[in-house]
């Protein structure tokens, strides 16, 4: 635990992680969303076996370097955990959605609007296609609902009306400038286009597309106890892992004249309220909106 402070970054709701995932000595555990390895390095001091995946290269990288050659590291989208696992079963995994704090700071990465850097956003800059070449050829429909649903931007049309006759744009500052002339400074607690690029984020990542598939499949991954824990900072993805939970944990399914589930459910929820940062966390300020659940495989 000293290691992962030393680092700098305290990782989001470690302790919980290390209670939830570490359960015995030689466990096998899977980290779908290494980062920079914080998670990963308490865990491994708890003595499991880690699986560890990112689907940045540098992240693999850096995590590389600091937990050595002898941990098993993959660099792929979460997505792929199945295939990766092959017929091994986990006795944990770990998503930590969302974005790292190194790929933010890089400027070169295109994820910050403080920071001009070429418009990409990719995690993993060797496969899709950067930010800058989708405004190409999305349409002002399609910005506009993906502005709206995923940044919870009420200004969407207006913000993409004003992204498409700016076009081509290449700098995240370009964007930042554009959005900030379109809705103005607001109230000044968050800057103008934390939105819109969180929003452009998710889409150029396919983040729900991400999560939905690991939701459908990790459960059925999990050795018998064996618990998926997904931290979410987003209220879509937050409720999209509530509510596969839920359903898997036999909640809102069919009913007998008792009120009995008539299928026993082969999961449970390891609590019904998720675990919130600012809670658990206070001092933490990443922590802020982190919303953690976790599902238990019944033996
Ligand atoms: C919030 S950070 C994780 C921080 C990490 N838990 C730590 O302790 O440092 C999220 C990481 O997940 C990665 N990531 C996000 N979505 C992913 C996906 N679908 N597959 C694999 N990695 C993903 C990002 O590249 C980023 O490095």
């Amino acid at each position: 635990m000293h290691e992962t402070v030393a680092h700098g970054h305290r990782p989001v709701l470690l302790d919980d992680v290390v209670e939830l995932c570490a359960t015995l000595p030689g466990a096998l555990v899977v980290d779908g969303t290494l980062g920079r390895g914080g998670h990963a390095a308490a865990l491994l001091e708890r003595g499991v076996r880690l699986v560890g995946l990112d689907r940045d290269p540098d992240a693999i990288a850096a995590v590389r370097a600091r937990l050595g050659p002898e941990v098993e590291l993959h660099q792929a989208p979460f997505s792929r955990i199945p295939e990766l696992l092959g017929e091994r079963r986990a006795d944990a995994v770990l998503l930590d959605l969302g974005v790292s704090s190194p790929q933010i700071d890089t400027a070169s990465r295109g994820f910050s609007f403080r920071n001009d850097g070429p418009l990409d956003m990719r995690m993993d800059p060797t496969s899709g296609e950067p930010v800058s070449a989708w405004l190409e050829h999305v349409d002002d429909t399609e910005l506009a609902d993906v502005l709206f649903r995923l940044g919870e931007e009420r200004q969407s049309r207006r913000i993409a009306r004003a992204i498409l006759a700016a076009r081509p744009i290449h700098t995240t500052g370009q964007l930042a400038d554009i959005v900030a002339k379109t809705i103005g400074r607001g109230d000044g607690r968050i800057h103008p286009a934390t939105r819109t690029f969180q929003a452009l984020r998710m889409v150029i990542n396919d983040e729900l597309g991400q999560l939905d598939a690991a939701l459908r499949a990790i459960p059925e991954l999990l050795a018998p106890g064996g618990r998926f824990v997904v931290i979410a900072f987003h209220s879509l993805e937050d409720r999209a892992v509530k509510q596969a939970f839920r359903t898997l944990a036999g909640e809102g399914g069919p009913v007998d004249f008792k009120g009995q589930p008539l299928t026993s459910p082969r999961f449970r929820l390891v609590e019904r309220r998720a675990r919130k940062g600012e809670e658990r966390d206070p001092t933490n300020p990443r922590a802020r909106s982190a919303r953690l659940r976790a599902l238990e495989r019944l033996p």
